[in-house]
């Protein structure tokens, strides 16, 4: 089990005990954080699973693939921080990783 926080946009936290080797998508949509539609169940396929990566996180993370990197150019409000989150899997090595839901997705 590895800690994770999501930050909805209206400031709700939703503290997670993930287990290594599933999505933060999964994670979200199984907490019922809004605004992660994730449309495409995973497939890296619609960007409605955008997040921002919490600042003192995005070098552990690392950016995206030439793929998913592709898909961001479908969602709302890129920032250099922006992920999909069905293509961040969780490892003990994130323990305490913090994103956060944009205002609004594609
Ligand atoms: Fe569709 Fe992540 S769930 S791109």
């Amino acid at each position: 089990m590895t800690k994770l926080t999501i930050v909805a946009f209206d400031g709700t936290r939703f503290d997670i005990d993930a287990d290594n080797g599933s999505t933060v998508m999964e994670n979200a949509v199984r907490n019922s954080v809004p605004g992660i539609e994730a449309e495409c169940g995973g497939a890296c396929a619609c960007a409605t699973c955008h997040v921002y990566v919490d600042e003192a996180w995005t070098e552990k993370v690392g950016p995206p693939a030439a793929m998913e990197e592709d898909m961001l150019d479908f969602a709302i409000d890129v920032k250099p921080t922006s992920r999909l989150s069905c293509q961040i899997k969780i490892k003990a090595d994130f323990d305490g990783l913090v994103v956060n839901v944009p205002e609004r997705q594609a």
